[in-house]
């Protein structure tokens, strides 16, 4: 087809090729989440139900991309990390991370019901997307690390936040004012001392968020074969190894996570 005068215009475009070797991290986070959780009377601190949704739409993305190794997430964010060779939309930033975000927002209105059942979904949610490249597996952990921190100390501060609102009957002007200047020892001196809570016995998920990644698992599958000569099929057990994604509930801060799970990161060498 002969090109048209209008053709000079793609060169406008530029190039986002993903430098090589580099793991690449696509972070997304809901818009406006502090209104979007009052709104849908998300529980405080924590709702199980949004989390599950999110981490629901997080296994459809690596469902849909399984060149994601791992991913993470707390709140209202997720973290996808593809595998530092991969080709993927040859390795464009910009395609990358629109097919995450938009892959993860329409799954999250897909399987609202599930998780929220009657409770309607008052208006369309939506997630902002970034890329980050790390070129080593140091910065990785380490990018990793900060996230998991990051759900620590939020977590920790909502926890007594809303456990002096609660369950302590102060306002939240009055429990804001209580908590300033404190620091993690504090906050956990208050939980128990106060209200005969141990931050430690707290939910694994609310503490360290969710690390999804790939498992093998064998499946026994019938089939029905065709025996030669006979007329019937004979059904025969097969074993199938199927990838599968799973949640774990863990430090990833730590060595003995990366020691347990040998095949998410590859060797710097390489
Ligand atoms: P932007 O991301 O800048 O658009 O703002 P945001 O309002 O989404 O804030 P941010 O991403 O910094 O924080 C997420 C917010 O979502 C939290 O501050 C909470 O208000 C809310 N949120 C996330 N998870 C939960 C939950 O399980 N329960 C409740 N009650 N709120 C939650
Ligand atoms: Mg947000």
């Amino acid at each position: 087809m002969a090109k048209s005068k209008f053709e000079y215009v793609r060169n406008f475009e530029t190039d986002d090729t993903c430098l090589r070797n580099c793991y690449i991290v696509v972070r997304l986070d809901g818009r406006n989440f502090h209104r979007f959780s009052e709104q849908h009377n998300f529980t405080k601190p924590n709702d199980n139900r949004a989390l599950g949704l999110m981490s629901r739409s997080a296994r459809s993305v690596m469902e849909d991309m399984e060149d994601v190794v791992i991913a993470y997430g707390q709140s209202d964010e997720f973290s996808f990390v593809f595998k530092r060779n991969s080709t993927l939309f040859r390795r464009r930033a910009s395609k990358l991370m629109t097919h995450v975000t938009s892959q993860f927002s329409s799954s999250y209105v897909f399987y609202w019901r599930e998780f929220f059942g009657e409770q309607p979904l008052l208006y369309p949610p939506s997630f902002d997307g970034r890329v980050v490249l790390y070129p080593t597996n140091h910065n990785l952990r380490d990018y990793l690390s900060w996230r998991q921190a990051d759900c620590h100390f939020n977590n920790l501060y909502n926890t007594v936040f809303w456990t002096l609102v609660q369950t302590g009957g102060l306002s939240t002007a009055q429990a804001e004012d209580r908590l300033k200047g404190t620091v993690a020892a504090d906050k956990n001196e208050i939980l128990f001392s106060e209200f005969n809570i141990n931050y430690n016995n707290e939910s694994a998920l609310h503490k360290k968020g969710t690390t999804l990644i790939w498992t093998k698992q064998n499946e026994t599958v019938t089939k029905c074969i065709k025996v030669s000569n006979e007329e019937e099929e004979k059904e025969v057990s097969v074993i199938r190894s199927r990838r599968r994604v799973q949640a774990h509930y863990c430090d990833i801060i730590g060595e003995q996570f990366w020691d347990e799970h040998p095949d998410i990161l590859e060797d710097d060498a390489h």
